[in-house]
C-alpha cells in the first residue's frame, strides 16, 4: 500500500520506518526541513534503539522517502497518518490541536485531484475525545468523501520499534466498514503474527488512548503515595510494591516508586483529559487525575528536600552531581524530565550542579543552559557533596560505589529511582536515601 506519515517525530519517524519495513511504500512528511534532510540520509533526529538501522534499510530499499511538500503527500497515496504533536496549551491543561489541524488543512485542498477515490486520514496523535469527528467535518468542507479514522499509538520511547512491530493491541476507530477493512489490510503482517485488532468508533479509540495513559499515571502515583506513607511509618515501599504486584489482578509493572513520571505524554495527557472532561461537564468523573498529577509533582520536591537534608539543610556552596537527564532511560527525550526539574530546583536553591546523561546531554543543555554538564560520571561526581541518581540508566547500576567514593567529597547519594543496590553502596561507605525506604549508612 502507498501511505504517508505526516509528522516525523518520535511517533511518526518510527511508524514510517516500521510501515516500510513490513512492505508498504511510505512517504514521511514534516514542516521541519532539517529533520527531513536528516531522515532522507537515513539519520533519525533522536536516539531510539534499532531505529537508525531500520530507517537506513528502508531508505536504501526505496520504500521510504521524505518530503516537506503537502501536495506531494496528498498525491502519493490514499492513506495519510497524522503523527504531529499535541502539546499542552501554555498555562492550561487543554490540548493544543493547532498542528493536527494544520496537517489536515495542508492536505485537504489537494485531495480532490489526487486520483484516489476513497481517501482515509488516520490520526495517531493523542487527542481529546470528539476530535476525529470534528476534523472529518473540517476535511469534508474541502475534500468531500474523505474519511477520518483514529488509530491511537501506544509505543514507549526506548522500545518504540519493538512496540510498533509487536504491539499488544491495535485499536482503530472508524465510521465505515471500508475504512476498517483498509486498516486491517494495512496491518495484516502484524495481525497475522497474532496482534489483537480492536475495531471501534473514533470516539472510543480516542478515549482508549487517554484512559490508558491515565491508568498508567494513576498506578505510578498510587505507589508514590504509598512511598510517602512508608517514609512516615518506617515501611519499605519496594517490599510493598513487590507483594502487591504478585497479585495477578494488580501486576508488578508501573509500580516502580520514585521520582515519578515525566515525558511528553503522561503529564500532558492527564491534564488534557481533565480539561476535556470539564468542558463536557464531566469534571467529577476524572477529578482524581488532579491528585494523580499533584502526587507526581510532589515527588520532585520530596527528592530535592531529601538531598538538601543530606547536605546539612543548605545547598549554598555545595556541589551536587546529577546522574540522568532524560525523562527515562534509553531515551534522549528531556521533555518534562523529572530529573532536570530536580537538577534545576537544586541549582535555584544555590548549589553548583553538574549533570551527566549517556544520551540526553545535548537536549538537556538546550532546555536548561544554566546547568553544568559532564562528559562522564566521574567528572560529574568530582568533589560532590551529594550525588542524585535521577534516571535509572542500566550503566548507573553497574557503577562501582567504592571507586566513586574516592571521587566525591562526601559519599552521600539519593537513589530517586530505587534502582541501586543499597547494601553494596552502604558497604562501600555511602549514606543512601531513597523514597519510601529506610535511610541506610
Ligand atoms: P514530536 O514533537 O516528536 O513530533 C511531531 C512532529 O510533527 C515534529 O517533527 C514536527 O515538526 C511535525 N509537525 C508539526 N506540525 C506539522 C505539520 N503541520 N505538518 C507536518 N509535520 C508537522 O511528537 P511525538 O512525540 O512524536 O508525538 C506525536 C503525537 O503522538 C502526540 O500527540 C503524542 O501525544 C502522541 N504519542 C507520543 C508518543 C511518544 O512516545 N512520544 C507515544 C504515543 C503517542
Ligand atoms: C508512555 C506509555 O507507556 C506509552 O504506552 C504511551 O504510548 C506513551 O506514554 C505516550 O502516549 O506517549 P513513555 O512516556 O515513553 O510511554 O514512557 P513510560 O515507560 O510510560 O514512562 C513514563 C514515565 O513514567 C517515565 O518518566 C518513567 O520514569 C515513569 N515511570 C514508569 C515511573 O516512575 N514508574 C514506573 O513504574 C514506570
Amino acid at each position: 500500500m502507498r501511505l504517508t506519515v505526516i509528522g516525523t517525530g518520535y511517533v511518526g519517524a518510527v511508524h514510517a520506518a516500521c510501515m516500510a519495513h513490513i512492505g508498504h511504500e511510505v512517504l514521511g512528511v514534516d514542516v521541519d526541513a532539517e529533520r527531513i534532510a536528516a531522515l532522507t540520509s537515513g539519520r533519525p533526529p533522536f536516539f531510539e534503539p534499532g531505529l537508525s538501522e531500520m530507517l537506513r534499510k528502508a531508505v536504501d530499499a526505496g520504500r521510504l522517502r521524505f518530503t516537506t511538500s503537502p501536495v506531494e503527500a496528498a498525491w502519493f497515496g490514499d492513506t495519510h497518518f497524522i503523527c504531529v504533536g499535541t502539546p499542552q496549551h501554555d498555562g492550561s491543561g487543554v490540548a493544543d490541536l493547532r498542528h493536527v489541524e494544520a496537517a489536515v488543512d495542508g492536505l485537504a485542498p489537494y485531495l480532490h485531484d489526487s486520483g484516489y477515490e476513497r481517501v482515509l486520514v488516520v490520526g495517531k496523535s493523542t487527542v481529546p475525545v470528539g476530535t476525529a469527528d470534528r476534523l472529518a467535518r473540517r476535511l469534508n468542507a474541502a475534500a468531500p468523501g474523505a474519511e477520518v479514522a483514529w488509530n491511537p499509538e501506544f509505543l514507549r520511547e526506548g522500545c518504540a520499534v519493538q512496540d510498533t512491530l509487536r504491539p499488544e493491541r491495535i485499536v482503530v476507530g472508524t465510521r465505515s466498514e471500508h475504512a476498517e477493512a483498509r486498516m486491517r489490510t494495512l496491518y495484516a503482517p502484524l495481525l497475522d503474527a497474532g496482534t489483537p485488532f480492536i475495531g471501534t468508533d473514533p470516539s472510543t479509540a480516542e478515549l482508549v488512548k487517554v484512559a490508558s495513559n491515565s491508568f498508567l499515571a494513576t498506578k505510578i502515583s498510587f505507589i508514590n503515595a504509598m512511598a510517602e506513607i512508608c517514609d512516615a511509618t518506617g515501611g519499605d515501599v519496594l517490599t510493598l510494591a513487590e507483594a502487591m504486584g504478585r497479585d495477578s489482578r494488580i501486576g508488578p509493572r508501573f509500580l516502580a516508586p520514585g521520582l515519578g513520571f515525566g515525558g511528553s505524554c503522561l503529564p500532558k495527557d492527564i491534564r488534557a483529559f481533565t480539561a476535556r472532561a470539564e468542558e463536557l461537564g464531566l469534571g467529577d468523573s476524572v477529578a482524581f487525575l488532579r491528585q494523580v498529577d499533584d502526587i507526581n509533582t510532589r515527588q520532585r520536591r520530596r527528592i530535592v528536600d531529601m538531598a538538601e537534608r543530606l547536605v546539612g539543610d543548605n545547598f549554598a556552596e555545595r556541589n551536587v552531581a546529577v546522574l540522568g537527564a532524560a525523562f527515562k532511560p534509553r531515551s534522549d527525550d528531556v521533555r518534562d524530565s523529572p530529573a532536570l526539574a530536580v537538577a534545576d530546583e537544586v541549582r535555584r536553591r544555590g548549589a553548583r550542579v553538574r549533570v551527566h546523561d549517556p544520551e540526553a546531554v545535548d537536549n538537556a543543555r538546550a532546555a536548561y543552559p544554566a546547568l553544568q554538564y559532564a562528559l562522564n560520571v566521574a567528572k560529574a561526581c568530582e568533589r560532590a557533596d551529594v550525588v542524585l541518581h535521577l534516571t535509572e540508566w542500566p550503566q548507573y547500576r553497574e557503577l562501582d560505589p567504592a571507586v566513586l567514593a574516592t571521587v566525591v567529597r562526601t559519599p552521600a547519594i539519593v537513589d530517586a529511582r530505587n534502582a541501586l543496590d543499597p547494601v553494596a553502596w552502604c558497604a562501600a561507605g555511602w549514606t543512601l536515601c531513597a523514597p519510601g525506604r529506610p535511610r541506610l549508612g
